[in-house]
């Protein structure tokens, strides 16, 4: 009996610990689906005490039963950059602390060279410079990526299902929100097992205690990327029966799928696409998906010798393995990290020209020690040390 006893004592926190080994050694996705009660998001009737019964400034019904659509629930408008009543992050709000996409707000405040004008924002303001994607590849894709059709999520949009077979309103996310994974995102089969709803890209999602944000070097989302970009024409292999994904489900590829010329490694059309032919220097245009050398100016990232290059939010890097996908790392590895498109650029909108993550204009060749920007990677070209 007291045998017995003894080994229920150590078996019990032993498990625990089996498992939570077990886990962390493979991490699986964890849930971030919606919660609360259905009447936060959902009315049955659109009507209540005889009033339409919508969200604030949305006007009704709308498909699924839901209180309002994307900008509904995700551009409040308000000083809160997570809806306290729905728990929907913002990407249109008041307040200074950005989500990871940034905040489509600049677009209003710096100009359309700020963001993607989304006509969901606003369609009478749409980018009054650019017609179409620039980089559109193949060429033809001019004439369908254009700026009076981009949108958050659908054909010509970037969340949820793209397309092919056409699919439209609020159909596009279906099922998303009540089965939305988080953590390492290593699937993208379905809008629900991709990294943030972009179908067929793999992540890892910041869940933490700053859910959203790329914080720091210890608080960020993980990028996938791969050690050369795609090659072919992604005619065929792009657009899928389930939708446009990217092939090499990164994230670069992800924004090549609209601006193909600037990540495609050759020209298959003959047409000045892509960034070259080959994955070595020259390049005709800055590459991404491909490694951060771990020799010269690189190996010293972030301005700081081998080995303890510290993660930097304004120039992050994607990690090419899924390992690299399973937790937040603070380090980068040169050699084996990758330069990515959101390496330079914020996704949704920043507050500097060509939705940069800084001011390219105060980067300055010989300038003295600045190791902002494009120095983070460039290490040298500051003060050449
Ligand atoms: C009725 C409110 C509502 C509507 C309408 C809505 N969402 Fe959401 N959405 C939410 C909430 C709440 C969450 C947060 C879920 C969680 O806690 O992880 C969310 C999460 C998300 C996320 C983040 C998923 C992740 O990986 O963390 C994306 C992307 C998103 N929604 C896109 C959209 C798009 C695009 C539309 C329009 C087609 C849309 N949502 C419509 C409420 C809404
Ligand atoms: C669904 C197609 C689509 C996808 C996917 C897409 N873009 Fe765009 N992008 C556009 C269109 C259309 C424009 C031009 C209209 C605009 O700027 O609003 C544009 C404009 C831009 C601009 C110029 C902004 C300006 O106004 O000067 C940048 C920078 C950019 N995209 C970067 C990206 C990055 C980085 C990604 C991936 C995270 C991406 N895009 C994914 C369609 C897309
Ligand atoms: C925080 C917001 C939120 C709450 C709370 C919420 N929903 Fe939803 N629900 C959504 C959004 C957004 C969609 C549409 C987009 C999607 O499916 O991804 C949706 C879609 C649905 C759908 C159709 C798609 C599917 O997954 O089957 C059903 C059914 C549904 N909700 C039922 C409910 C019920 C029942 C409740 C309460 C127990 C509830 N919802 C609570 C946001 C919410
Ligand atoms: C995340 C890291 C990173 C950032 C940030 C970055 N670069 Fe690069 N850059 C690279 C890598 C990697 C290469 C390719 C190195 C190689 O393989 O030779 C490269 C190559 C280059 C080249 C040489 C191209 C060639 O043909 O050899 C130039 C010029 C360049 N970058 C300019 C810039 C400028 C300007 C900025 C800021 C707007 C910038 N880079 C930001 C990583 C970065
Ligand atoms: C090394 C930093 C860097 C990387 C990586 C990068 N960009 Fe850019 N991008 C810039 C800069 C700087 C500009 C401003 C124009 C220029 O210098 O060519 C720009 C401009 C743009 C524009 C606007 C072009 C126009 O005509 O107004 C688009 C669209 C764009 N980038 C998309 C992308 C996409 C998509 C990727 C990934 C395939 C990417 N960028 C990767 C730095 C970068």
């Amino acid at each position: 009996m007291k045998k017995e006893l003894i080994r229920i004592k150590i078996t019990g926190p032993l498990l625990i610990i089996l498992i939570v080994t077990i886990l962390t050694a493979f991490p699986n996705p964890t849930s971030a689906a919606v919660t609360g009660t259905c009447a936060n998001c959902h009315t049955m009737h659109n009507s209540q005490g005889g009033s339409p019964n919508m969200l604030p400034g949305q006007t009704g019904p709308q498909g699924l039963l839901l209180k309002g659509d994307c900008m509904g629930c995700h551009g409040m408008g308000t000083a809160n950059n997570i809806d306290p009543a729905t728990g929907a992050p913002q990407v249109y709000h008041t307040n200074a602390t950005d989500l990871a996409g940034g905040n489509f707000r600049y677009i209003d405040t710096g100009g359309d060279s700020r963001g993607h004008n989304v006509i969901d924002l606003d369609s009478n303001n749409l980018d009054d410079v650019l017609e179409y994607a620039p980089g559109a590849f193949p060429t033809a894709h001019n004439e369908k990526i254009l700026s009076t059709r981009i949108t958050c999520a659908g054909n010509i949009g970037c969340h949820g299902n793209r397309g092919k077979p056409e699919v439209m309103g609020l159909q596009i996310m279906k099922g998303a929100h009540h089965k939305g994974e988080s953590g390492a995102m290593l699937t993208a089969t379905e809008v629900y097992n991709s990294y943030r709803f972009l179908k067929g890209v793999k992540g890892f999602e910041n869940d933490g205690t700053y859910k959203w944000q790329n914080r720091d070097a210890n608080n960020h989302n993980e990028y996938f990327g791969n050690t050369t970009p795609m090659s072919g024409a992604c005619g065929t292999s792009c657009h899928t029966s389930g939708g446009v994904m990217p092939p090499n489900k990164t994230m670069s590829g992800f924004c090549a799928t609209c601006h193909g010329s600037f990540h495609w490694l050759d020209d298959p059309l003959g047409d000045g696409s892509g960034i070259g032919g080959n994955t070595a220097s020259p390049f005709v245009r800055h590459p991404t998906d491909v490694v951060l050398p771990s020799t010269g100016e690189y190996a010293r990232y972030n301005n700081q010798d081998l080995g303890t290059n510290q993660y930097r939010v304004e120039a992050p890097v994607a990690r090419a393995t899924d390992g690299g996908l399973a937790g937040i790392s603070a380090s980068v590895t040169p050699g084996s990290d990758v330069v990515m498109c959101l390496s330079c650029h914020m996704s949704h909108a920043s507050q500097y020209p060509d939705m940069l993550r800084w001011n390219y204009a105060g980067i300055i060749a010989g300038g003295g020690a600045n190791n902002n920007g494009c120095f983070i990677c460039h290490t040298q070209k500051d003060d050449g040390l």
